[in-house]
């Protein structure tokens, strides 16, 4: 297995804005009476904007029209933007870009694989943009994690075949996604969480690590 490429998930793995989200949401959800859980906030991790209305709306028997949907997804995509709005370069997850940096030395391609169409926004707000071969976001895909779509477009950007590409991923919607593309998946978050069941590998963080290490690692737990 010859690793070529590493494709980042962006909310909860690169920077910390999958509370953003989840804040949102609960915003939203208790403005129609619905009261999200902290499970119901998990489930939708990694979930494009539209299908996580529609798990919210499954609280409801109320019908919703398609314009009504669409008018709660702009008000909690407002409140989001607001957040994110206040983000400046320092605001990643630690070591984040380092590591990054260190993927380019080492001639690793890299792209982004988040289901976000605030995700161009996200990275130009870290000053993250020019560290990326490839962007991939909620604007390429027709189809949200779990399904392999987004995965499957970065390895096509990178030239590459899922089986030379690791995914780091926060999200257990994203570590399916991952699998089903055929990359290698990396959980990136507290090495017991159930989400990471059927990863590769689990790294708590970035920092410490470097791609080579890493890789390395990977490896031996193959072998
Ligand atoms: C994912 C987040 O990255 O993007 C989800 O993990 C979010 O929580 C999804 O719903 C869509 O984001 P946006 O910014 O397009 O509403
Ligand atoms: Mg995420």
């Amino acid at each position: 297995m010859e690793i070529k490429g590493f494709i980042f998930d962006l909310d909860g793995v690169l920077v910390d804005t999958a509370h953003f989200h989840a804040e949102c949401w609960s915003e939203m959800a208790e403005g129609i009476g619905i009261k999200l859980s902290q499970s119901d906030l998990d489930n939708m991790r990694g979930v494009g904007r539209m299908d996580s209305l529609e798990m919210i709306l499954r609280h409801t028997n109320k019908q919703y029209a398609d314009q009504e949907k669409l008018k709660l997804a702009e008000l909690k995509n407002q409140c989001y933007l607001q957040k994110v709005n206040q983000l400046t370069p320092g605001d990643e997850l630690p070591e984040t870009k380092t590591f990054l940096e260190k993927t380019r030395e080492e001639e690793i391609k890299i792209s982004l694989g988040s289901s976000s169409k605030n995700a161009k926004l996200v990275l130009s707000k870290l000053e993250f943009n020019e560290l990326f071969d490839a962007i991939c976001d909620g604007t390429d895909i027709t189809k949200s994690k779990p399904d392999p779509q987004i995965f499957q477009i970065a390895c096509e950007k990178l030239e590459l075949p899922a089986q030379q590409c690791i995914v780091f991923e926060d999200a257990e919607e994203g570590i399916k996604a991952a699998l089903a593309a055929g990359c290698c998946a990396i959980g990136v978050g507290p090495k017991d969480s159930p989400a990471f069941r059927k990863a590769h590998y689990v790294i708590e963080g970035f920092e410490g690590w470097t791609p080579k290490q890493l890789i390395k690692n990977l490896k031996q737990t193959f072998s």
